[in-house]
């Protein structure tokens, strides 16, 4: 018998005090962090949906897997365990540990990048994007329509446009573009899913242009649990088996193992091309450290391996999709527009739909994240034109999407956690259309959503 209740799938263990904090006292908190929750102090925080990274608990084998560290500076036990964790997966010949996600992209674009060459994706994350752009080349993203449109049904909007990728190899030479990646799940464009069908297309391109493809594959797990549910013919496979399939399409990947594998810091740089190989590797000595630890000490790589075990256990799995959708279908339940379908690792708001009398230009997004601080103290991010709307050229330009994403940190809050948060919401809702846009009071000269201050209209 199959009951509705979501249980997570594990006791607590171990934990740590949620501080209470009144709305007035919220409301000096945020105006003393110039409006912006970057700058709050996460002890005045109730529930942080600020991020799914590195925010996660880890579980007592892994704690326990701690204790195993060993911190030789080469050619630690540690090294090899993780080494094999990661290949079980992903049996790329090369895995070059990093301390996070941008770091291994980081090196991968000294490498591969610079001027002249441009990158496409389904959609680049901000990081990768920043990266690329920093080696002087240009990052493409090329997701279907579906994508873009944060009401469509379509069970896999993180998808590649195939047609647009081959129009684009085509115009812009194979000589220009030095690897195709894709991101999964597609964090940028709502946690979308990428089918095991489009990977396969993507695949077979590269392999006709004999381009090298490389996953940005931090929800993985996620990712293969959606193709599980979704896809024709998938249903019956082991998760692992579908992650082994997916790693087989490809010739590379990058990693933040601070999402699905369950780490707390950590990420990787795997490959098949030896020559490559070296290059990164030597970049790695410069900039993280000797190739068997990177960024990390042996006892972060021992947690990593545990975590790799953990992550793709279905029960997990079922339990990590399900709850977040909880969320998300019951904010659509009380009319607040989301992103469509319900993404794997965080519920994204349409502010734009949620707060139409502001205009993007007085930040809806911005607006619609304080009010959720100072009703309930949660604490998201605003991902619109605060976080993308200035331009190179100093111009300011409304973002193509209002959102504010809640990201559910892995097994950290329970349910009736989130149902508070939906509560807080519903009372959100109530006192919308008092709600007033910002203005920028100061701004940095780039990544500006996480230091600048604002002043309420
Ligand atoms: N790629 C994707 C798809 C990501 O979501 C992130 C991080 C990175 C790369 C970079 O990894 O943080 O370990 O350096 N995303 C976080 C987020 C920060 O909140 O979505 P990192």
């Amino acid at each position: 018998m199959e009951f509705n209740t979501i249980i997570e799938p594990f006791k607590i263990h171990s934990v740590a005090p949620i501080a209470m904090t009144t709305e007035n006292q919220r409301n000096r908190y945020i105006e003393d962090a110039g409006y912006n929750l970057f700058s709050l102090h996460s002890d005045d925080v109730l529930i942080d949906l600020l991020t799914d990274s590195g925010t996660g608990a880890m579980s007592r084998n892994q704690w326990a897997a701690i204790q195993h560290g060993d911190e030789s500076y080469a050619g630690s036990p540690s090294w090899l365990i993780f080494k094999e964790a990661v290949q079980n997966l992903f049996p790329f010949e090369h895995v070059i540990p990093t301390h996070q996600g941008r770091a291994a992209e980081k090196i991968l674009f000294t490498a591969i990048g610079g001027e002249g060459k441009v990158i496409p994706s389904n959609t680049h994350f901000d990081t990768t994007r920043a990266n690329i752009e920093y080696s002087k080349a240009r990052a493409v993203d090329l997701v279907i329509a579906e994508g873009r449109d944060p009401a469509n049904l379509h069970p896999f909007k993180g998808n590649m446009d195939l047609v647009a990728l081959e129009k684009f190899i085509n115009e812009t030479g194979v000589e220009n573009i030095p690897v195709v990646m894709m991101t999964i799940t597609n964090n940028s464009g709502g946690g979308q899913p990428v089918s095991l069908e489009n990977l396969r297309g993507v695949s077979q391109i590269c392999k006709r242009y004999s381009i090298p493809f490389f996953l940005d594959a931090c929800r993985f797990a996620e990712n293969a649990w959606f193709i599980k549910e979704r896809e024709a013919g998938q249903s019956n496979r082991d998760v692992a088996d579908i992650v082994r399939e997916i790693a087989s399409l490809a010739d590379g990947m990058t990693m933040s193992a601070k999402k699905d594998p369950l780490g707390n810091i950590g990420g990787w740089l795997a490959l098949n091309d030896e020559e490559l190989a070296s290059t990164c590797r030597n970049l790695l000595i410069l900039t993280e450290g000797f190739p068997t630890y990177g960024g990390l000490a042996g006892r972060d790589l021992e947690a990593l391996a545990v975590g790799l075990t953990e992550v793709i256990s279905h029960d997990y799995l079922k339990y990590r999709i399900r709850s977040t959708a909880y969320l998300g279908n019951a904010l659509a339940k009380i009319g607040i527009p989301v992103v469509q379908p319900i993404g794997g690792h965080a519920v994204y708001i349409d502010a734009k739909a949620f707060l139409p009398h502001i205009a993007p230009l007085e930040y809806p997004g911005q607006s619609l994240a304080v009010e959720l601080y100072r009703v309930g103290g949660i604490r998201g991010c605003e991902i619109g034109t605060v976080m993308f709307g200035r331009q190179p050229d100093g111009s300011e330009v409304p973002a193509a999407m209002e959102l504010v994403r809640l990201a559910i940190p892995r097994r950290t809050y329970t349910q009736s956690h989130i149902d508070y948060v939906i509560e807080v919401c519903e009372e959100v809702a109530r006192r919308a259309s008092s709600f007033r846009g910002y203005v920028i009071t100061k701004e940095p000269a780039a990544l500006r959503h996480f230091t600048s201050e604002f002043a309420p209209l």
